[in-house]
């Protein structure tokens, strides 16, 4: 951390708005202004931008740490997706353009997307799923997972999609944990070239699910009708999405939900081996995801909005899905890879569909930094005039490279920082107001209040700490699923009275917030979140290992990845054959994101006198730095025997 502050303070460049962007921006400093006057007014007014059914009665209710957002008020959150830009010139404007990776393609207009989304609605509820129950999401990046969430949401069923690059286990384990009674699916999705089975998988999860009454398949992965390699359909419990969808109505009126009712439940990585259920109700979460789409984005009518996220992140949720549409704007969305079948079809993508907005991760940044400049400037990329960076820090250089080949030096980046807590965007530029810093997500929206404290909790008005929220906002998550006493424990006892989010930070002379990474043991492999605990117990479960370690290193692509320290059982002889057993077996108990990088046998691990792994020397050892303190360790050569062997591994 102090290495990264170091390069971080150093950092010069200063990139002002220009003056034709700022003349026409849809953000103005008004906004800070007005949220300065008064916070709450503020997201009054961004909560009167939605169609509610029945106004509020009081805009916040917070009894610390639970807050009752728009109390009172009824909306549908699909209903402001869809029905209310049916009545004017957007009813026959693309809502979505999407495209497959093998390079089919499809366009739904507001008008269509609503028909499919009320036939999906109401082939839920003949499936018996009424208001409060929870439909499980496991597709790949196709239409259907964004119709599937809005029809969720027009009966006011709450969804949990879970990444299609998760494991049967994984998968399971969240359906269980919601108890949820149907599971929508695909018989495949395209990754590279290949069909990943999703259906095989999910039947996997299902066998140990007594919740799920039917399960919905879209058909995508293969062939045709009668191509049932790739999903043996279980007669009574399985139903193929187009046949139920052919016998419904269009029609289906929305649900009238309270602003507090629950939207969705969305698992995350945490410190224990266990993922916690994020849980985000309707008014608050959509009014901040539609706010801070429109400001941070810059949305105007014309613009193809493009975040690269997959729906099975928050960032789908909120900046594929619910943000964009409740804005009324087109969104591209795409199924695959950045390198299939070659390393510009991003850039291929945007050139060919006219994109303006184009929202990624820095670990995508850094691999087309890796790929080299002619991919982008193969392509013509000038409708674009807006980037986002999302996930992770992004280092300075990886901002300019992003800047020069990709924004051609005339487009704004936004970095925005939140998390799947958060639910928006809580810290970020305003495209044409804000004067950004590479490297720097800038300062907070307007309306959020954010604060660094030292390790006793105590305000810091600059300088390296942690980050900390101190007021309730819209879209923040409400509890974990079926467990407020950890909800309670994990954000609001570090830092009694305040939100703490796990993040290290630095704040400079002006006020500019720079993100330093988890302080937590959380990992972000590749900006998605992995629990270290998560990785040791998938480790440990396997029959030939004693104890594991896990720890983050850092890397160039990744940013980090995942280094693991284990111990084998009596009798068992480390091979490379179990190393390879061992990444196979993490990825069958998670999924393929959390397979370590690196796998180290061990006799022993360092311990503190009281049986305490030392991470940090691990870490110290996985990073090839000098060993910090050894003083408190049971055994001080345990560590540089670790070294000499790390550093002679092959
Ligand atoms: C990290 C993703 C630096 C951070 C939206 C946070 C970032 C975690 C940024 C949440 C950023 C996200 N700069 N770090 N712009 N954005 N992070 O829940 O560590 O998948 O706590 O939400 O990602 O990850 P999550």
């Amino acid at each position: 951390m102090a290495d990264q502050l170091d390069t971080l303070l150093d950092e010069g460049r200063r990139f002002p708005p220009s003056a034709e962007f700022a003349a026409n921006a849809v953000a103005t400093q008004a906004l800070y202004d007005a949220a300065a006057r008064d916070r709450l007014a503020f997201w009054e007014e961004q909560a009167r931008a939605l169609d509610w059914m029945t106004p509020w009665t009081r805009v916040l209710d917070w009894k610390a740490p639970h807050a009752r957002w728009f109390d009172g008020g009824q909306l549908n959150v699909a209903a402001n997706c869809l029905d209310r830009h049916l009545s004017g010139p957007r009813r026959n404007k693309a809502a979505i353009i999407w495209e497959g990776e093998p390079g089919d393609r499809r366009v739904y207009t507001y008008w269509a997307l609503a028909r499919e989304v009320g036939r999906a609605a109401n082939a839920l509820k003949r499936l018996g799923v009424r208001k409060g129950d929870r439909v499980a999401i496991y597709l790949p990046m196709v239409p259907e997972a964004a119709i599937a969430m809005l029809a969720c949401a027009r009966i006011g069923a709450v969804h949990s999609v879970v990444f299609g690059g998760f494991s049967a286990e994984s998968l399971r384990d969240r359906i269980q944990d919601a108890t949820a009674t149907v599971l929508i699916t695909a018989d495949g999705g395209y990754r590279r070239g290949q069909v990943l089975p999703l259906k095989r998988i999910a039947d996997e999860a299902v066998a140990d699910c007594p919740s799920i009454r039917h399960v919905v398949v879209v058909r995508r992965g293969h062939g045709g009708e009668g191509d049932e390699s790739f999903a043996e359909m279980t007669e009574g419990r399985d139903h193929w999405w187009h046949r139920l969808l052919d016998k419904e109505s269009p029609h289906c009126p929305p649900e009238a939900m309270d602003s507090e009712d629950l939207l969705f439940i969305l698992y995350t990585s945490g410190t224990t081996g266990k993922p916690k259920g994020i849980v985000h109700s309707s008014g608050g979460y959509l009014t901040q995801a539609a706010a801070t789409t429109k400001y941070v984005f810059d949305l105007r009518e014309e613009d193809i909005f493009w975040c690269t996220a997959d729906v099975g992140w928050v960032t789908g949720h909120s900046y594929v899905v619910y943000g964009p549409l409740a804005n009324g704007a087109t969104v591209l969305m795409y199924e695959g890879a950045p390198d299939w079948p070659e390393r510009d079809r991003f850039w291929k993508l945007i050139a060919r569909h006219g994109v303006t907005v184009f929202y990624t991760a820095p670990t995508a940044i850094r691999a087309f930094m890796k790929w080299g400049t002619s991919h982008p400037a193969a392509h013509d990329l000038s409708t674009l005039r807006l980037l986002g960076s999302v996930g992770e820090p992004i280092n300075p250089e990886a901002w300019m490279w992003y800047h020069e080949h990709v924004g051609r030096g005339n487009c704004p980046i936004v970095d925005t920082w939140w998390q799947t807590e958060t639910g928006g965007i809580m810290i970020t530029a305003l495209p044409g107001v804000t004067t950004t810093k590479p490297g720097s997500a800038t300062t907070p929206f307007p309306g959020i209040s954010v604060e660094l404290v030292d390790t006793t909790g105590k305000p810091m008005a600059k300088g390296g700490g942690f980050l900390t929220l101190t007021e309730p906002w819209p879209g923040m998550l409400r509890t974990i699923y079926g467990d407020d006493a950890r909800y309670q424990e994990t954000y609001w006892s570090r830092f009694p009275g305040r939100y703490f989010a796990g993040d290290g930070a630095k704040v400079d002379d002006d006020g500019y917030w720079w993100l330093l990474g988890r302080v937590d043991d959380v990992l972000n492999v590749a900006g998605h979140r992995i629990g270290t605990m998560e990785v040791e117990s998938a480790l440990v479960d396997h029959p030939s290992v004693a104890e594991a370690a896990v720890v983050g290193k850092a890397h160039e692509l990744k940013g980090q990845a995942i280094a693991a320290f284990v111990t084998v059982k009596e009798g068992v002889k480390p091979s490379a054959e179990l190393r390879d057993d061992l990444r196979e077996h993490v990825a069958r108990k998670i999924g393929a994101i959390a397979k370590p990088d690196d796998i180290l046998f061990s006799a022993d691990l360092p311990k503190t006198r009281s049986g305490k792994i030392m991470r940090r020397l691990l870490k110290d050892i996985a990073e090839g730095r000098a060993l910090g303190d050894t003083t408190t360790l049971a055994d001080p050569n345990v560590v540089a025997r670790l070294k000499e062997m790390y550093e002679d591994k092959e």
